[in-house]
Formats: C-alpha cells, structure tokens, sequence
C-alpha cells in the first residue's frame, strides 16, 4: 500500500502542476485580454482545485503510514536535526497545506466575484501565489537536499 500510494502521490503531482500551469494561463488571458469567463473557464478552476484536493488526501494517507514520518513522529528531537526526516516530517506538509489553502481560496473567491474580470484576476493571483508555494517544497529529482525521482513505478 505505501508504494503503490508513494507512486500515485509521485504522480499526482504532474497532473497538479499541469492543472495549475493551465489555469494561471486562462486566468492572466482572460484578466489581460478581457475574455468572458465560461464555462470552460469555470471548470479548469474547479478541476484544478479538486485535483490539489486529492493530492492532499493521498499526502495525508502517506503521512500516516510513511516509514520516514513515523520514525521523525517517534524521534522528534534528533530527527528534526536530519534534513530528509525534517523534510517529510515538518517542513512538506506545512507548505504544501499552505499551497493547497490559497488554492482553496483563490477557486472560492474567484467564484463568487461579479464580474469576468475579477473572476480571471482572482484566479490568476491566487492560482500563482499557491504555485509559488507548491513548486518550492517539491523534493525535485535535481535537488542537492531532497531528491526524489521524477516518476516512481507502481
Ligand atoms: C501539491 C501538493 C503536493 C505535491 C506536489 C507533493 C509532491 C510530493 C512528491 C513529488 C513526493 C516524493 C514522492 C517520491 O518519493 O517519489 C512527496 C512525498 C511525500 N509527500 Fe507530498 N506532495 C504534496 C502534498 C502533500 C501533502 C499535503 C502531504 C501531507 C499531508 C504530503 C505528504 C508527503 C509525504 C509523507 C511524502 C513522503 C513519503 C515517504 O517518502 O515516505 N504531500 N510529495
């Protein structure tokens, strides 16, 4: 079970990141160039949020029965001295949560702003900003700290 959700999470990631890149891309088109919002508009907001979602509920699963959390959970102290327990342990959860929030947000209020303008705008801000936050505590395969591959097989 933890490898196969280690390889979905691994995944999951590329389908977040294309979500997001796609969204932030309708989101400035539409602001800039004064687009109406559609429906189209509407769901790539709405799919790319839930996929952040997802990824969270798949993050959180593997929290719970990760190796590498549960030796950090049990060996507080000293693990926090350890880069990679650190890492998984603290650091990913806190800013991947804080990623998947602004998301969260940004999809929300976009939502409920009255005009297409404010709607891509909103979008646009929020989806960068969460991206910003999310690309920064990916363990990348060319980190020098944390690295993971970039695929993981099932
Ligand atoms: C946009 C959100 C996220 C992205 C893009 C992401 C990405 C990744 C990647 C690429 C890995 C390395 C996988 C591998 O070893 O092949 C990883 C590991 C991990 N992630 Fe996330 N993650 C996200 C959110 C979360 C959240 C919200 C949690 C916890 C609630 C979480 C918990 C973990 C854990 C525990 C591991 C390491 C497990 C282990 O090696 O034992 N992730 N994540």
């Amino acid at each position: 079970m933890y490898a196969t959700l280690l390889a979905l999470h691994s995944l999951t990631r590329w389908l977040i990141l294309i979500s997001l890149l796609f969204a932030i891309f309708r989101g400035y088109r539409g602001w800039l160039g004064n687009k109406p919002y559609s429906k189209f508009d509407n769901s790539v907001r709405h799919i790319t949020a839930t996929i952040a979602h997802v990824q969270l509920l798949i993050g959180l699963w593997l929290y719970f029965i990760s190796p590498i959390v549960s030796y950090f959970l049990q060996h507080f102290k000293e693990a926090m001295h350890i880069r990679d327990l650190r890492f998984f342990g603290m650091e990913h959860i806190t800013m991947m949560l804080t990623g998947i929030v602004l998301i969260a947000i940004g999809s929300s209020k976009a939502k409920r702003k009255l005009t297409d303008k404010d709607k891509f705008k909103t979008q646009a801000i929020w989806f960068t900003i969460g991206l910003l936050v999310i690309l920064s505590s990916i363990p990348w395969a060319f980190s020098p700290l944390i690295s993971r591959p970039w695929f993981r097989s099932f």
